[in-house]
């Protein structure tokens, strides 16, 4: 009797979850590519969240239970949205990790969009560049460090505020310079091996922008092993994401050359300290577009039914 019960409560005795219709998720634009992953049936059951499907098919408009856009397509290929073939009430997402300063035309999408994905913490579905979880186990070694500061740089502009930062701190501290910018390109292999063996890597983020931390801290310093010095957000938004004694943030420094005197008569038992984090957390990366888009389906129940973006524009340059 107690078992028959359990079975139509939809809970088995050992506590299985009750089952949850599929969830389509149809992806409109893969982002910069055209040619969209191979993606399973069950796509999302990869990533830990089961009953969820991404599909790049079309013609799953009609059906799909979300529709995901990339800004980045909708902006280069100036697609134009199938407004007219929305079925009444169908959530539409808009998806970004670009910051603002990065992303143009947001006016011709006023009223249409229900939610947004991105790494705006307050964003209806947020996705951050990474984050630090739990782990047990022994503590990883560091890696033998026997150069100072390392920066990879793509786009080096003038006016940007890191290419600022970078001409003033450069006479004070050395600084190696790798990346297309530099004429020192790295392989996409040799990024973190080579950035293991420096100190500190400069974190400088391409805009400043509130919540905007990207690979650049997550990968590049924390993840390779170097202490990222951080020019982004104020220091209280990296605090949200990882302890406050695990990078430099140039905020603190009243001068580029302070900064470099703080980074250079550095002794030994200082700089590890910026690393005790990692006694009992590790970085987890989040840079796959499959699982930022399943995190959908795992906020689906939650997110707001009635809620239009009437000014994209305004709420994302806030
Ligand atoms: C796309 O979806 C439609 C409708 O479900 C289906 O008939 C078609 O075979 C699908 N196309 C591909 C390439 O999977
Ligand atoms: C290392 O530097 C820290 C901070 O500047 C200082 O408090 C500490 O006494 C120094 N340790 C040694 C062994 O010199």
């Amino acid at each position: 009797m107690v078992i028959w019960l359990f079975w139509v409560l939809g809970s088995a005795p050992g506590g299985a979850p009750v089952p949850q219709p599929m969830l389509t998720i149809l992806i409109w634009h893969w982002p910069f590519t055209n040619r969209p992953p191979e993606l399973p049936g069950d796509t999302c059951a990869h990533y830990g969240m089961a009953g969820c499907r991404l599909s790049a098919n079309r013609s799953l408009l009609a059906s799909a239970d979300a529709v995901v856009f990339h800004h980045r397509e909708l902006e280069t290929r100036r697609s134009r949205l199938p407004l007219d073939q929305r079925p009444r009430g169908q959530p539409w997402v808009w998806a970004s990790m670009e910051s603002p300063s990065n992303t143009h035309g947001l006016h011709h999408f006023r009223g249409i969009f229900n939610w947004v994905l991105s790494y705006r913490r307050d964003s209806d579905i947020f996705v951050p560049y990474g984050r630090l979880e739990p782990h047990s186990g022994p503590t990883p070694p560091l890696p033998v460090k026997s150069k100072m500061a390392a920066w990879v740089v793509s786009n080096f502009q003038e006016r940007q505020q890191r290419a600022k930062l970078y001409r003033q701190l450069a006479p004070h501290l050395q600084v190696d310079v790798f990346g297309r910018a530099s004429g020192r390109p790295l392989c996409a292999n040799c990024l973190l091996p080579t950035v293991a063996r420096y100190r500190f890597y400069l974190s400088f983020e391409n805009s400043q922008h509130r919540d905007y931390i990207t690979e650049k801290f997550w990968r590049n310093a924390l993840a390779a092993g170097a202490v990222p010095v951080v020019l982004g957000p104020p220091r209280a938004t990296y605090e949200a994401f990882v302890p406050p004694d695990a990078f430099v943030h140039v905020d603190d420094f009243s001068s580029a050359r302070e900064l470099a005197v703080f980074l250079v008569s550095m002794n030994e038992s200082r700089y590890r300290g910026f690393f005790a984090w990692r006694d009992r957390l590790r970085v987890r990366l989040l840079g796959d577009w499959r699982e930022r888009f399943c995190t959908i389906c795992a906020r689906y129940p939650y997110l707001p039914r009635s809620q239009v973006y009437e000014d994209l524009e305004s709420w994302f340059q806030a």
